[in-house]
């Protein structure tokens, strides 16, 4: 039952790769319940006020748990996302116009101010004008997550020349816009940070997600060279690399399919419990919020003088890496 070509041993080396990740409840991390979430938000509360954040992929998933974040910190946000949900060959619902409206609406209900702006991370053209009607708006730019993504699960061989394109003009060429069109204003504000989202299959191969999880490798790569290349303007470049997220870009057939073949309809929930079995600390996944405080770290005081980081939100993923 444990040969190579077993699988559910692959399936099992797979989803450990993406996901041995966490989410064991707030008993365990403290983070998720009512009175932490309150006791954070009352230590970090004006710690980003005055700031302004621009977040791709910003109408749902890690995107807007982030954008909720860093509005609770009193940060004015820029929400950017496609809200296109039907985009071909993606086999899973995007955001649509009504998703980025109601972000906005969460994060105004928050008590900062919010503009979104319905753009592709893969036309730069549409970065710059959102960029430019940001700082037109708020006077300036410090914080940007570069968020968007797509996703693809299954064979390499499987990968179509126009998937492959999609996914590498999103997921890479996307930040690498992202960052062409925010250097600018982020050197007119005299420095600031841009938070990159990549992912625990950034630092291994993996069969299932291989053109994906190569995507995410570029990222790592990418955000380093920015981390050298912007320094010296006080741009500081660093990367959040979460497993598994319970988001809609995970949870759908497609993906659960791929990752419990033999399962006839596989939930979200049985693909964390049979990560959670490899899992050092015996948990699956983490949750948007938990993702979301860590992109937080790079946006405080911590990590004043960190660039070209790559933090793990792998719970136990980190442990089983070469170095
Ligand atoms: N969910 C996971 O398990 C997981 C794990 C590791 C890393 N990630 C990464 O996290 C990031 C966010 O993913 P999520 O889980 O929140 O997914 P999600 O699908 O819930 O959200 C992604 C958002 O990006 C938007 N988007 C997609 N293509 C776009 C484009 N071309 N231009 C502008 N917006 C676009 C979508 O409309 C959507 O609102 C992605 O880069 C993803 O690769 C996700």
């Amino acid at each position: 039952m444990s040969g190579p070509d077993n699988p559910d041993r692959r399936n099992l080396l797979a989803a450990a790769a993406v996901g041995v990740a966490a989410a064991a409840g707030p008993a365990v991390f403290g983070g998720t319940s009512a009175s932490a979430q309150s006791s954070d938000n009352a230590g970090s509360k004006h710690e980003l006020s005055g700031k302004v954040a621009f977040i791709t992929g910003g109408a749902r998933g890690i995107g807007l748990a982030s954008a909720v974040e860093m509005a609770k910190a009193g940060a004015n946000i820029v929400l950017f996302d496609i809200a296109t949900p039907n985009l071909v060959p993606i086999s899973y619902r995007l955001s649509s116009e009504a998703d980025l409206a109601a972000a906005q609406a969460q994060i105004e209900g928050l008590g900062v101010q919010c503009i979104s702006y319905k753009g592709d991370v893969r036309n730069l053209a549409d970065l710059q004008s959102a960029m430019r009607q940001a700082v037109d708006r708020f006077g300036r730019l410090d914080i940007v997550l570069a968020n968007a993504g797509v996703g693809h699960a299954g064979a390499i061989d499987g990968v179509s020349a126009e998937l492959f394109s999609t996914l590498y003009e999103t997921n890479v060429g996307g930040y690498m816009k992202t960052t062409q069109a925010a250097v600018p204003h982020l050197r007119g504000a005299g420095g600031g940070r841009i938070i990159y989202v990549s992912s625990g299959l950034s630092r291994t191969g993996n069969d299932i997600f291989g053109v994906y999880g190569s995507t995410k490798w570029a990222v790592n790569g990418f955000a380093k060279s920015a981390a050298l290349a912007y320094g010296r303007d006080n741009i500081l470049c660093n990367v959040v690399a979460p497993g598994l997220v319970r988001t809609p870009f995970a949870d759908n057939a497609a993906v659960l399919g791929q990752m419990m073949p033999n399962a006839s309809n596989p939930t979200f929930d049985a693909v964390s419990e049979m990560i959670a079995q490899s899992n050092p600390i015996g948990v699956g996944h983490v949750e948007p919020e938990e993702v979301a405080k860590s992109v937080m770290y790079f946006t405080g005081e911590a990590t004043d003088k960190m660039t070209g980081e790559v933090l793990d939100v792998g719970y136990g993923a980190a442990a089983t890496s070469v170095a």
